[in-house]
């Protein structure tokens, strides 16, 4: 049994991984075929990507993927830890497990992964209270998941395997993407930002960036495969490379993806204090690199940016963002804004609705402060009532939200080119999504899943476009 500890999470160590390749063991292959698994994914874009590697390991072993996890053998939870809700989501599942594994399916084998695993209180409940979850694993040993599972099935006891130190870099876990047209490609792992609010550097461990050339060789195998589009993915892509090179960071990246001819790049997520004029120039020189930009501003007030640990102000911030988008023609730029962080009084809240006033953000993700195990702004006084919280986020949403119908009530009568998705819910209606990441809806005729096409804007809601193919 291998535990999480907090202690060890937070140090950071210097160059000390090596890449290795992953490899499984012969003597599980189609170990377990006729069984089945069902994946249920909370979360972000990585945990999303993690996921397409477990499901790949898995189905290694022999078991096949159904879409209820009622007809399921084997059940993995691969959870998220950033706020409160996400813990609750997660634990609701395993209640409802439990009963199933009390009364219809008395030999299901129920697993958990992802960040929650990664929390020493999390691994307490379970050892203590949830008997019946038969195996943990972390972010950090997801390639030895075959291992796992095996030693789960066999054993009577909980195996908990979770290692609290980011350990090598495995290259060639195999994947099975969701789609065919769009994929996920991880440039760097963890994070050593250590925003006081934040449980990732904790969960995900050190900064650890992939080298370039596994990188441009997965994107190029993808443009080979007949994929349309990549995201570079991280929790703080702004800092690849730092960990293993001296001239070589994001903006080169981005031009060496860009120059494998994938028609379109995306990469998230951008903190504003690694920004550098560099990548801001690729970005507007490539037109297969999208115009659309993920930066978190968080608050707008330098009081608690100060407290939240972001190491820029607002002043900077907003200077960071008018230079893009003096750069990049039509950027889009979205954002991440937390309200009710311990501490910050009216005043301060005013100053976050001042900058979005001023920006005018194409999307925001909007968020109540939700403190998390052993961050250091948990252990802050928080002064800011439920009732004020829930009010300040009401009012921020009012504002974000008539910003977003503003700004695309603006695009109504221009062409966009669009990458069709698929079918959408409404009748003979294609969906995709624009350069700058805006959900559209449209008519067309004899269009294919992948196809990027020429789509007049017709109409705009807060959330969505209409339109139809040029
Ligand atoms: N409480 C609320 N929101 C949080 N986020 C991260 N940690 C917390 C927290 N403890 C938000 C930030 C981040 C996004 C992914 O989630 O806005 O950018
Ligand atoms: Fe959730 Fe953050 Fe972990 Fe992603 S990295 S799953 S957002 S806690």
């Amino acid at each position: 049994m291998m535990l999480p500890n907090y202690k060890e999470a937070r140090k950071r160590v210097k160059n000390k991984y090596n890449t290795i390749n992953y490899k499984i063991d012969k003597k599980f292959i189609n170990n377990y075929t006729g069984k089945t698994y069902y994946i249920k994914t909370y979360g972000c874009q990585m945990n999303e990507h993690d996921s397409e590697n477990i499901s790949a390991m898995i189905e290694e072993l022999g078991f096949k993927k159904v879409d209820d996890y009622n007809n399921a053998d084997l059940v993995l939870l691969n959870t998220c830890s950033i706020r409160e809700n996400a813990h609750n989501k997660a634990f609701g599942m395993l209640g409802r497990l439990k009963h199933l594994k009390e009364t219809i399916n008395k030999d299901l084998i129920i697993g958990l992964c992802g960040c929650m695993a990664q929390e020493e209180g999390v691994v307490d409940e379970i050892l203590k209270d949830y008997k019946f979850v038969n195996f943990v694993f972390g972010t950090h040993n997801l390639h030895e998941l075959p291992t796992i599972i095996d030693k789960a099935i066999k054993e009577e006891k909980q195996v908990i395997e979770v290692y609290s130190k980011e350990g090598d870099l495995v290259e060639g876990i195999p994947v099975k993407r969701d789609k065919d047209y769009k994929a996920y490609v991880n440039i760097i792992y963890g994070c050593d930002k250590f925003c006081t609010y934040c449980i990732v550097p904790y969960t995900r461990g050190g900064q650890r960036s992939r080298k370039k050339e596994d990188i441009i060789e997965e994107v190029k195998q993808l443009v080979a495969d007949g994929y349309k589009e990549v995201t570079l993915l991280g929790q703080n892509v702004n800092a690849y490379g730092k960990d293993l090179y001296k001239d070589y960071g994001l903006g080169e990246l981005l031009e060496d993806v860009s120059k494998t001819n994938i028609e379109r790049v995306r990469f998230m997520t951008s903190h504003p204090w690694d920004f550098t004029d560099n990548m801001i120039d690729v970005i507007a020189k490539y037109k297969n690199i999208m115009p659309s930009i993920h930066l978190p501003i968080q608050s707008g007030s330098n009081k608690i940016l100060k407290l939240m640990g972001r190491r820029y102000t607002q002043e900077s911030y907003l200077d960071l963002f008018n230079k893009i988008k003096e750069k990049i023609p039509n950027v889009s730029i979205s954002t991440d804004i937390i309200v009710g962080f311990p501490n910050e009084t009216e005043e301060d809240f005013r100053k976050t609705l001042e900058v979005v006033e001023y920006c005018k953000f194409d999307n925001a993700f909007t968020f109540i402060y939700s403190p998390r195990e052993n961050t250091p702004a948990a252990k802050l006084k928080d002064i800011v009532t439920q009732e004020e919280k829930e009010e300040r986020l009401q009012r921020l949403n009012t504002i974000v939200n008539k910003y977003f119908l503003e700004k695309n009530k603006k695009l109504v009568g221009k062409e966009v080119l669009v990458l069709t998705e698929g079918v959408s819910d409404k009748k003979n209606m294609y969906y995709g999504y624009t350069d700058t990441n805006k959900l559209i809806n449209f008519t067309g005729k004899n269009i294919s899943r992948g196809d990027i096409v020429t789509v007049k804007i017709d109409d705009a809601k807060t959330w969505s476009l209409d339109g139809h193919v040029k």
